[in-house]
């Protein structure tokens, strides 16, 4: 066995290895427990995160549902537009919540550690920039912002309040994404060249067209604080519920979807970002009034690093996906792939056929045949095959146990990062270097030009 074989083995100790994918089940749910256990044992009945929903939509349920499951988190109050969302919340989590239309009702309480916001893009930074102000730990939803500029007041507040930031992108917490770094680091597909990453989806829900409910009115919603910045409008429940197709409010595919591949990419390969961007697409089937593609796609330029060699991506959204949708971010290598999906880490290696000049060329079979003989000979003797050769590819397959939550792992980091006093990984430096690249798709797109970003100082040359 050659060292590298060998190695290689070693390194994936515990995983399948053999033609078949046979998947082996990620141990690492144990430190979902041990976090947990971890929480629940380091704080007092004093010591419980009072917590507040601003926004209480789609995502605004899904996050308090996932936060309330964090051992001494008391959900207290919500906040949001719509009344039939401040109803709900009160019949899935009680008759004592507060509930009101204005977070800065929320902000003013003394008695909340902690706002999670989960509202349409263009409120982020101003309700983030106002909660660390205000000395609350904040949760923000991505995009972390709407506009490109915007970010570093978030930066700067996170800093001078020392309270805990933490984007909302569940896969930088996820044990597939931590054990995609893992085999990374560990070399197990050579050297990085490029990178292949896609979010596509193919259903009406999955294309943003939400339902709206037949009690939407101005009396039962808030259309002008709903506006806030963006330009003023008559009442539209169409924008009001379905505010991703419009830019306005929303960021489109690469802000709700970018980002998070550019959250999963960037904490597997510790990258601050590309510096060079460019997108194309269009807007092909769902022709509803929305003002943003529903296929996009972009290149991008990643320097090279000290954690990363320069390497190439494609990036890919389609909303109109024959293939039934679904989401990966591929890294491919001089010996192989990892595969980064939702559920599971797929790895495929290939050793490369690196003999050069025989076999893969077909040039020497143009030369005389007393001259392609001897050039037989020459090679063989100047490049002798491997014994050891590998001929069949090693193909593996992590995935995650029945029941496991990325989201709940990522609350519990969350609130891990208020009770220990420690920036939370996925913090606002990190939430702008993947919003940066993915709003940068956007300017590229709408403008019809190449967008260059500096990664480390988180601005548009
Ligand atoms: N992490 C994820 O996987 C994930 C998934 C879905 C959505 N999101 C993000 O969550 C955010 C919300 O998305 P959604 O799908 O829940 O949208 P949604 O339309 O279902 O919910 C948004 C809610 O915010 C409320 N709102 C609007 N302006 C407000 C304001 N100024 N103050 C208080 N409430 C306000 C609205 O009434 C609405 O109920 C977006 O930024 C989105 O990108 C993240």
């Amino acid at each position: 066995m050659s060292n590298n074989r060998r190695s290689f083995l070693k390194k994936l100790a515990g995983g399948a290895i053999g033609a078949a994918l046979s998947p082996s089940i990620l141990k690492a749910s144990e430190a979902q427990v041990a976090e947990l256990e971890v929480l629940n044992r380091d704080f007092s009945s004093n010591d419980r995160i009072r917590l507040a929903g601003i926004g209480m939509g789609i995502q605004g349920f899904a996050n308090m549902r996932t936060a309330v499951q964090v051992p001494g988190v008391e959900l207290v109050a919500v906040c949001d537009l719509y009344d039939g969302h401040l109803v709900h919340a009160k019949e899935v989590f009680g008759s004592h919540l507060a509930t009101t239309r204005d977070y800065r009702e929320i902000l003013k309480r003394s008695d909340i550690d902690a706002v999670c916001i989960a509202t349409p893009d263009h409120w982020h930074e101003q309700i983030a920039v106002e909660a660390l102000q205000a000395g609350k730990a904040v949760y923000c939803e991505k995009p972390m912002v709407q506009h490109l500029e915007q970010g570093h007041a978030i930066i700067e507040a996170q800093k001078k309040s020392g309270k805990a930031f933490q984007v909302g992108s569940q896969r930088v917490s996820s044990i597939v994404t931590w054990k995609a770094k893992e085999l990374y680091e560990q070399g197990v597909i050579g050297q990085l060249v490029m990178v292949e990453a896609n979010y596509d989806r193919q259903s009406a829900n999955g294309a943003w067209q939400y339902s709206i409910p037949t009690d939407a009115s101005p009396e039962t919603l808030d259309w002008d604080r709903f506006l806030g910045s963006a330009p003023k409008r008559p009442f539209d429940p169409v924008r009001f519920f379905r505010w991703r197709n419009y830019r306005d409010y929303g960021t489109g595919m690469a802000g709700d979807l970018y980002v998070h591949l550019f959250s999963a990419l960037h904490t597997v390969l510790s990258s601050k970002g590309p510096e060079r961007i460019f997108a194309t697409g269009g807007l092909r089937y769902w022709k509803d009034g929305r003002d943003v593609p529903d296929v996009q796609i972009a290149v991008l330029d990643y320097p090279e690093t000290k954690a990363h060699p320069a390497f190439n991506m494609q990036l890919r959204c389609n909303f109109v996906d024959g293939k039934g949708g679904g989401s990966a971010v591929r890294l491919i290598g001089s010996e192989g792939i990892i595969e980064v999906g939702g559920g599971d880490v797929k790895v495929e290696r290939h050793v490369m056929s690196s003999r050069v000049g025989y076999g893969g060329w077909d040039t020497y079979n143009t030369f005389s045949e007393a001259q392609q003989k001897e050039y037989e000979a020459w090679y063989k003797a100047q490049y002798p095959l491997p014994e050891n050769r590998i001929v069949e590819p090693d193909q593996m397959v992590y995935r995650v146990p029945e029941g496991y939550s990325d989201h709940l792992e990522h609350w519990a980091n969350f609130f891990a990062a208020i009770r220990q006093g420690k920036p939370a990984y996925e913090d606002a430096v990190f939430g702008l270097r993947a919003a940066g690249p993915s709003l940068a798709a956007n300017v590229s797109y709408f403008g019809n030009k190449q967008v260059r970003w500096d990664a480390e100082a988180m601005k548009v040359v």
